[in-house]
């Protein structure tokens, strides 16, 4: 029998979560040269195409000095808007049907904009694109691991004025000597506001961060977490607690985490009874939005039609929404693509 995702397009009728997407990754080098001539700031490099040649990373920090040098043209809330509305544009036609954002306030605030400015921006372009797409989706702020704690607390305060805009914290940018302990104090602050919290662990630093995300920062979500799968009672452990991971093949390959899309432990996850899902981390640098993430592991890892239809049954089970809403995708994804008939 033929499979059903045999082709790109059956993929993108399947309904699929996204769940770790960075909103200041999906800034396109065309949308970046657009507002920097809208707010007057000069680029280093002359055109869209030089500046996509610049994309070729050999690690993570490679990666982030280019990432945060495109995000210093944002200035107002009509950008984070726009930003954000060409993501959801993209997610509503790769069959994304609910998305949680990070977005790096200090990235922004460390520049002179106004925590306001990003939140109320990206927070509009968020229910606009419930009404035009019903696309449903939630913020999460992420806390940026290389500066210091007393930063990111002083963050958490001053988003606290916005607490109905945002459901969650989470933590990235620099993994290796900024463990998930650093930040303990700041996740225990959210968790009595009433936040949940997520973090980056696994990804190039070692399974102890891991440990440390789920024991000291109490996550609900492992963002990465590939490196876990080196340490076989935190294997286990995820499994016991179905801790989702939200994995990021595309990335891992552009920043070298795994050699080659073939390399990679996605399939072995799966196989493992883990709860992974599949996501696109900075898709404007890393070569493809979600849908693009799932065909290239359809191919790569030969994953079949059960492990795809599990794939975004777990992006829809990982996600923060309300039990009916997660019982609605499910009930969607089984009518469409019912494997026993
Ligand atoms: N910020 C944006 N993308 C990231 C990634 N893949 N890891 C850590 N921090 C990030
Ligand atoms: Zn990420």
């Amino acid at each position: 029998m033929q499979a059903i995702f045999s082709d790109i397009e059956k993929l993108r009728k399947l309904p699929k979560a996204e769940l770790h997407l960075h909103i200041e990754g999906t800034f396109e080098p065309e949308l970046i040269f657009e507002l920097a001539a809208k707010n007057r700031v000069d680029l280093n490099y002359k055109s869209v195409e030089e500046l996509r040649q610049a994309y070729q990373f050999s690690d993570l920090q490679s990666f982030l000095n280019i990432y945060y040098a495109g995000m210093s043209v944002l200035k107002d809330e009509y950008d984070f808007e726009k930003l954000a509305e060409s993501y959801f544009e993209r997610a509503a036609a790769d069959g994304v049907v609910h998305a949680e954002l990070f977005f790096d306030p200090q990235a922004h605030t460390g520049r002179g904009i106004k925590f306001d400015t990003v939140i109320n921006g990206l927070h509009r372009a968020c229910k606009n694109s419930a009404t035009k797409y019903g696309l449903t989706s939630a913020l999460i702020l992420c806390f940026l691991r290389d500066l210091d704690s007393e930063s990111a607390m002083a963050t958490l305060e001053e988003a606290l004025k916005h607490k109905e805009k945002f459901i969650a914290v989470g933590l990235d940018s620099a993994e290796v000597g900024n463990p998930p302990s650093k930040f303990e104090k700041v996740f225990a602050r959210a968790r009595t506001e009433g936040l949940l919290t997520v973090a980056h662990a696994g990804e190039e630093g070692p399974p102890p961060y891991v440990w440390e995300a789920l024991d000291l920062l109490k996550v609900s979500r492992i963002d990465h977490g590939v490196r876990s799968l080196e340490d076989e009672k935190l294997t286990k452990r995820l499994k016991a607690e179905e801790i989702p991971l939200t994995v990021c093949p595309l990335s891992n390959v552009k920043l070298k985490v795994f050699k080659d899309l073939k390399e990679h432990n996605l399939k072995k996850m799966l196989d493992l009874g883990l709860k992974a899902t599949i996501n696109s981390d900075d898709p404007a640098y890393f070569g493809g939005y979600v849908l693009e993430n799932y065909n290239q592991c359809r191919l790569a890892l030969s994953l079949s039609d059960e492990d795809l239809i599990q794939l975004a049954k777990n992006s829809i089970t990982a996600s923060f929404l309300p039990e009916n809403e997660k019982r609605k995708h499910l009930q969607a994804i089984e009518n469409q693509f019912n494997l026993t008939t």
